[in-house]
């Protein structure tokens, strides 16, 4: 069997405060001739850093957001044709940080992830509950969620989709989700897809793990098949530590 490749997003959000503080901690991730073996990294950096590093032959540039038309009057927003100039290739969409202090709806999610598509960006499409409740609700949680960002896209466009499960209580909280409750996420996801487009789109469709990933932890998730690589917010922006994670694909079959 083809050795699996794997997907290694580092989501900065909104850090760090200074170009010169991003310049040093992109420089460490990107020297020149650095390869990741079976890794495509990416870094979503904040909208005016884009501009300021190139992608280089292993990082590709995300974004953090996109909006859903491509120009207009619309203040404070940023469009798929701006960030495909800047060579921006991905795109995180419906981070739960927005959904939650922001406002995002699920609406608005599937307009995005409509238009990313449509742009010829790569989304990463973020869903995961608030809260595990022992009976499994949290499961109809994320079937609403797949389902509505979903609800426009065509078949053809969604192969090109990447999904993020990231369980809320497990951002930013130091308490990552177990990777075999992780990987049941990312199957459950895939079904729901599945249902929705037939079968031979689980095979295209990439489902990353995330919340609270560190180099302790990486493996483990990777090592789950269902799971085809990982969102990273804190760790990602050390790069010591993000390269650490890297390196784990190393130790995956
Ligand atoms: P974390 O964030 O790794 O700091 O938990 C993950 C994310 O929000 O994407």
């Amino acid at each position: 069997m083809a050795k699996r490749q794997f997907l290694i997003v580092g989501n900065w959000k909104m850090y760090p405060q200074t170009r010169k503080e991003a310049s040093t901690i992109f420089g460490k991730l990107a020297p020149r001739g650095r390869t990741f073996g079976r890794a495509r990294v990416v870094v979503a950096l904040p909208y005016p850093y884009l501009a300021l590093f190139r992608r280089t032959k292993t990082i590709a540039l995300g974004a953090q957001d996109v909006f859903w038309v491509p120009e207009g009057s619309f203040t404070g927003e940023v469009s798929g044709p701006m960030l495909r100039s800047f060579n921006v290739r991905y795109v995180i969409i419906g981070h739960s940080e927005r959904r939650i202090h922001l406002g995002e709806t699920d609406d608005m999610v599937a307009k995005k992830l409509q238009y990313a598509l449509s742009a010829r960006l790569r989304p990463i499409v973020c869903v995961g509950e608030t809260k595990r409740d022992a009976d499994g609700a949290f499961f109809a949680i994320l079937k609403r969620q797949v389902e509505s960002a979903f609800a426009k896209v065509r078949r053809r466009e969604a192969r090109r989709a990447i999904i993020a499960y990231e369980p809320v209580w497990a951002i930013g909280s130091g308490r990552p989700a177990h990777p075999k409750d992780a990987a049941e996420a990312a199957l459950f996801i895939k079904k729901i897809l599945a249902d929705r487009y037939g079968v031979g789109i689980v095979r295209k469709i990439l489902v990353l793990y995330g919340g609270s990933v560190d180099a302790q932890n990486a493996a483990a998730f990777l090592a789950e098949r269902e799971i085809g690589g990982l969102l990273v917010g804190r760790g990602s922006r050390k790069p010591k530590e993000f390269l650490e994670i890297i390196k784990c694909v190393r130790s995956v079959s």
